[in-house]
């Protein structure tokens, strides 16, 4: 065999890998202060965000409930899907009903069902009231909580609902102002929309309308509902077909993109759905020209190897690609075909404070993706323990043990692809809401582009110069000789 090049100069021309501790930014002369500082972006190639951070397909961290804390605070989650295609179509179409302006995806029920049955299914989904159509989508009336509640439930829907000859509906060309003016003045809750022949077209909630109010700085999709991603293989096709309409984007879930069956997978998949898909993970500049060249619509890359809190892929097969490092090969590959923005990175695996996010956004990535910081949260799925009087969040690894008996997740890191346990399980500190975490996250990133003089991400990717520190400058940088009381 004609070896190439030899051994011992691959290693002498290694580049070095460097990861988050090893770097800090320098200050910049600067004129922004930190409220100034605007943190929207552009997380996949056709979705906006307002707040960079994305939340990781795990099922201890992304079920319905992070992805609408997320969302309303202007971040985005993407679904887990360690479980059947079912359940994590029900995961999005929660999200999407958690507020909208007018509900399209609306829970109905007919006249001839029991109130019995009206009674599970408002308790199944968590909502209060169901229009009553016949079987042709007429709207016939409308029947709520308070007309169920102390009803006899082997009644029927048609005797206890509100007819149509006392039902308060409207059309779709109404304006947000309009139907609160109508809800208030006729004192309903539900307001359902029809078309011109008096079918069922969609719904209002007052509910959703006030929420609309309290999250000013949401997420959200053309119709007003909040923003919403999917992880799928790339082999589950009808998954990804599934979700397709009612996610804004699919993230092909792999631990190594970069893969000749995975590509060929994606693209059929993409020929197949109209969500943007998102694709990784990858680790190098070599990956990022190849898929660029090769799957034509691409619309984001999920970059680092390795580097995950709960990740064991460094340490069973020493194959790596640190987030920093794979983040600013990535981002100059970008770069260098006039992408860098338009086709975003979302920064994945290793992020343990504001400073790891600054630094992500100042390397070229246009968000970052938190598993352990986000698992410890209340809205996490994650299982809520006390040891030692202190709380903390269940958390593990996908290619964990634990995640891989779900059947699921057999195809991302484990059988029978791969005989190896690639994560770890374990427990992160309880942090409190989203919000908190959020907003102190949020906090500290708006001060770091204050120090360099940035106002908003694409400035920060122009003027963020780095040094390298030195294990001493690390201590330094950090609080030292003190007790501290606290953290
Ligand atoms: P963290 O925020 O540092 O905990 O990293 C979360 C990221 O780790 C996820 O978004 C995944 O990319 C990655 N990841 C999740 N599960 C595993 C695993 O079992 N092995 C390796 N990486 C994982």
């Amino acid at each position: 065999m004609n070896i190439e090049k030899s051994f011992y100069r691959r290693l002498l021309e290694a580049p070095t890998a460097i990861t988050f501790n090893d770097v800090i930014l320098l200050p910049g002369y600067t004129r922004v202060e930190p409220r100034e500082v605007d943190l929207r972006t552009r997380v996949t190639a056709n979705h906006v965000i307002n707040l960079p951070f994305v939340s990781s397909p795990m099922d201890t961290v992304t079920g319905a409930e992070m992805a609408i804390a997320l969302a309303r605070l202007g971040g985005v989650g993407i679904l887990h899907r360690n479980c059947s295609a079912e359940e994590q179509l029900a995961m999005a179409r929660k999200v999407k009903r958690a507020e909208s302006f007018i509900i399209r995806d609306v829970i109905t029920i007919s006249p001839d069902q029991q109130v019995s049955e009206a009674i599970r299914i408002m308790e199944d989904n968590d909502i209060h009231g169901l229009p009553v159509v016949d079987d042709r989508n007429y709207l016939l009336g409308i029947v709520t909580w308070r007309d169920v509640r102390y009803s006899d439930p082997s009644n029927l829907v048609r005797d206890v609902m509100t007819g149509k000859d006392r039902l308060v509906y409207s059309h779709e060309s109404i304006t947000i102002e309009e139907a609160k003016r109508l809800m208030n003045e006729y004192r309903v809750e539900k307001l359902p929309i029809v078309d011109k022949d008096g079918r069922l077209l969609g719904l209002v909630t007052f509910k959703d309308l006030q929420l609309r109010g309290k999250f000013p700085n949401a997420s959200r999709d053309a119709d007003g509902r909040l923003l919403v991603g999917a992880a799928v293989s790339p082999y589950d096709l009808d998954r990804a077909k599934m979700l397709d309409r009612y996610v804004d984007i699919i993230v092909i879930d792999v631990a190594h993109f970069h893969n000749e069956n995975v590509i060929a997978s994606t693209r059929k998949l993409m020929n197949e759905v109209s969500a943007d898909v998102v694709v990784g993970n990858i680790g190098t500049r070599e990956a990022a020209l190849d898929i660029v060249s090769r799957l034509d619509g691409v619309a984001g890359f999920r970059v680092g190897i390795g580097s995950g809190s709960i990740c064991k892929t460094g340490v069973v097969t020493r194959v790596a690609a640190p987030t920093l490092f794979a983040v600013a090969s990535v981002a100059d590959a970008l770069a260098s075909e006039g992408l860098l923005g338009k086709l975003p990175i979302i920064a994945d695996g290793g992020i343990k404070n504001s400073g790891d996010i600054a630094l992500a956004l100042a390397t070229g990535a246009s968000a970052v993706m938190m598993g352990n910081l986000l698992a410890g949260t209340r809205e996490s799925p994650g299982r809520l323990v006390a040891l030692e009087g202190k709380y903390y969040k269940e958390y593990y690894g996908m290619g964990s043990n634990k995640a891989r008996m779900k059947r699921a997740s057999l195809d991302r890191y484990s059988k029978p692809s791969k005989d190896v346990e690639e994560g770890v399980e374990g427990w992160v500190p309880y942090r409190g809401t989203v919000k908190d975490v959020v907003q102190e996250l949020k906090a500290g990133v708006e001060a770091a582009m204050g120090y360099v003089g940035a106002s908003n991400i694409e400035e920060l990717w122009y003027k963020a110069r780095f040094a390298l520190v030195s294990p001493s400058g690390m201590g330094e940088i950090r609080p030292h000789n003190i007790f501290m009381i606290k953290g």
